[in-house]
């Protein structure tokens, strides 16, 4: 059993999905769950120590309700604080903006009060946004906050050539990248299965139909508003995509996730945060690769850019 102390930061949808997939993961030790709403982590706790009997992880993992005072010795940070886009409501996670820069402020302020140490993996929406703020205006060692980022967009584009060529979606390769949200684009050039281009797919695997690259990129933005148009929130997806990336922290691993972090001049681009393909392991981001793109695939990245640039001059970032 890890001996990692974990803390996850909002325990509503995702936050409790997070919890359950944490232990699933058997990340930690000992969960600790912080809520505004202190009742609402007892419950969680209390609720989730049910299981115990009957789990194959480990009945002792501790898990409990607490304030802020139990990040002083956190291994990972989880926030998963705030609101979320709600059916009906604009289909753009950049609404949420105005609200959730107050959320993690807050969050935030109240985490620098015990650590400098843990790595902080943010989950918050409009993620870019959020993960630019608390990177940048804390103090807080940029390298151990990271936002998921289009690791989430990146495994729906998984998943969904998996289907279409009927293979494990772990042997798919490549990556979506920049924002979280509307304006994340697939990098075919990067993208391949067993060492095979993109564009050479269809020829070794006879899908029942041709690969429609522009169809499938629109898809991936699009499944995450179906599935909230269906269930009325998302919660399963992003806490196996948080849990795995605190694996690879935890675990010292170097694995390589797009992961939201705040730019310093590749592509031309800095202040602002978006996913690049980085390196993650103890000390959070080893390294950002700036990963070899089409003339097309820069564009698509600095109009990601330019579309999270002025949410954050709106907001005051
Ligand atoms: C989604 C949320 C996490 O894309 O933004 O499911």
């Amino acid at each position: 059993m890890n001996r990692n102390k974990l803390v996850i930061v909002g325990v509503g949808h995702v936050g409790s999905a997070v919890l359950n997939c944490a232990l699933a993961f058997q990340l930690a030790s000992e969960i600790v769950l912080i809520d505004t709403d202190g009742e609402k982590a007892a419950g969680e706790a209390l609720d989730t120590s049910h299981g115990t009997p009957f789990a194959y992880y480990s009945p002792n993992i501790d898990v409990h309700d607490g304030d802020y005072e139990e990040c002083r010795d956190a291994d990972v940070i989880i926030i998963a604080a705030g609101p979320s886009i709600m059916p009906g409501e604009k289909p753009d996670r950049l609404v949420l903006a105005d609200r959730n820069v107050k959320t993690i402020r807050e969050v935030m302020s109240s985490i620098v009060r015990y650590t400098q140490e843990a790595v902080i993996i943010i989950i918050t929406n409009p993620l870019d946004v959020i993960s630019y703020c608390a990177q940048n205006f804390f103090g807080y060692p940029k390298e151990k906050i990271l936002g998921t980022g289009t690791t989430l967009e990146t495994a729906r584009l998984r998943r969904i050539l998996a289907n279409h060529y009927s293979v494990d979606p772990k042997d798919v390769q490549g990556y979506m990248l920049g924002e979280h949200g509307n304006s994340a684009f697939p990098a075919w050039s990067l993208v391949s299965v067993a060492g095979i281009a993109y564009d050479k797919l269809d020829a070794y695997f006879q899908p029942a139909k041709p690969l429609d690259t522009a169809a499938v990129g629109r898809q991936v933005v699009q499944v995450a508003y179906d599935v909230l148009s269906f269930k009325g929130c998302t919660n399963s997806g992003i806490a196996v995509v948080a849990c795995r990336i605190a694996r690879a922290v935890l675990s010292n691993e170097g694995s390589i996730f797009p992961v939201s972090t705040t730019l310093e001049g590749e592509y031309g681009l800095s202040r602002v945060s978006l996913s690049l393909p980085c390196q993650i392991g103890a000390g959070g981001v080893k390294r950002r690769l700036a990963v070899p793109l089409t003339a097309e695939e820069t564009e698509k990245l600095r109009q990601s850019a330019a579309s999270i640039s002025q949410v954050l001059r709106n907001t005051g970032l």
